[in-house]
């Protein structure tokens, strides 16, 4: 798990590459011609991790593209029989390609949706075969059990592909698709920069170690990885873990909070950060202990009384869910060397899902 996280810039580096060429000003997608402008809404479907990817990719897609996105898992969607009305794209995301359920919501789509699509690691795998498009997304082979690099591979994918949704759409003017290009260029060395801050989330993750129970927070963008951070936990150091989208944290979970409660906050300074802050202050109030990942920025503006912090280097905003992957990958991965579990071979998971 630790060399799959610290591999992370050199794979998005050529995971990036592939779709935007080095001296193009747009995205380039192997294989068949597609274009999202007779496109009225993407169905996105995978199962654990990749899951998460989708549900960031549906805040890409609606807020860049203009393009309505639906998410399921693929056990609640191949057996509830959706509709499929013309116009609809049908995308699946899988690092295997050979995850049972998601491969048997493809087959459900087959004949219905306009086009299948899927984002896979494996290029010879089922689902890749049985779509009319496939995006590798160029993570390598990965061992670990706890998806990591293949999770910030999908991201990135996902992402080119709403910014060509944008473009065909005509949602994107020049100068902001070349922010978003540049932002992406320089993503993996940004990524450097974060694996460089591993001692202080090791110093962070030994006091979550002693916890029962972690919340995950977070709002818009960053919110699904607030989900991949609490499963990342739960798989590799069997400690309770839950995210909820903060601005939920008054209809519930703020019940639980005390001084035995650690709650990890993932808040870039954006346009939602001053609502993050009121949460913050709501779960210190009832001696919460809060660990903070934000930038500079969001550090300075933090209140008194943050138990840890975990400091980002500042991104454009719409790529920080998959810089903010790096720490939440990293927290779960000391904390479970910390408890002394097997990061590689968790307990009762399996790497691949290949019967329901
Ligand atoms: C298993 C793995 C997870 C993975 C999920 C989906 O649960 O342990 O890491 O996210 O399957 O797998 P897939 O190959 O379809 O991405």
């Amino acid at each position: 798990m630790s060399k799959e996280i610290a591999e992370q810039p050199g794979v998005l580096s050529d995971a990036i590459r592939h779709y935007l060429p080095d001296g193009k000003t747009d995205i380039v997608l192997p294989g068949a011609e597609m274009a999202f402008n007779m496109v009225n809404r993407v169905i996105m479907v995978a199962c654990g991790t990749a899951f998460f990817a989708c549900l960031t990719a549906k805040y890409w897609f609606e807020q860049i593209a203009g393009l309505p996105v639906e998410v399921d898992v693929a056990s609640e969607f191949r057996y509830r029989q959706p509709p499929i009305p013309p116009g609809n794209v049908a995308l699946f995301v899988s690092q295997s390609g050979e995850t049972a359920d998601t491969l048997a919501a493809l087959r459900y789509c087959a004949g219905k949706a306009d086009r299948i699509v899927s984002v896979v690691n494996v290029a010879e795998s089922s689902i890749a075969r049985e779509s009319d498009l496939v995006l590798p997304i160029h993570a390598g082979i990965e061992i670990g059990v706890a998806s990591t690099k293949a999770f910030t591979c999908q991201l990135s994918i996902l992402l080119m592909l709403a910014l060509k949704a944008a473009r065909d759409r005509g949602r994107m003017p020049d100068a902001d698709m070349a922010e978003h290009i540049q932002a992406l260029r320089a993503l993996p060395s940004t990524i450097n920069t974060a694996l460089a801050q591993g001692d202080t989330i090791r110093k962070a993750a030994q006091r979550l170690s002693q916890a029962r129970d972690v919340l995950f927070l977070g709002r818009g963008r960053i919110y699904p990885l607030a989900h991949e951070g609490a499963l990342k936990l739960k798989e590799t150091s069997y400690i309770h873990a839950e995210a909820y989208a903060s601005g939920e944290l008054k209809h519930g979970p703020i019940a639980l909070v005390d001084k035995h409660m650690p709650v990890v906050v993932m808040a870039p300074r954006d346009e939602l950060f001053g609502k993050i802050v009121s949460n913050m202050q709501e779960v210190m109030a009832r001696k919460g202990k809060v660990i903070l990942i934000s930038d500079e920025a969001g550090i300075k503006a933090a209140p008194d009384g943050v138990w840890s912090t975990i400091r980002m280097p500042t991104i454009y905003p719409n790529l920080a869910p998959i810089l903010y992957a790096i720490p939440v990958q990293l927290l779960a991965y000391h904390t479970a060397v910390a408890r002394g579990t097997d990061v590689d071979q968790p307990r009762n998971l399996a790497k691949s899902v290949t019967v329901e």
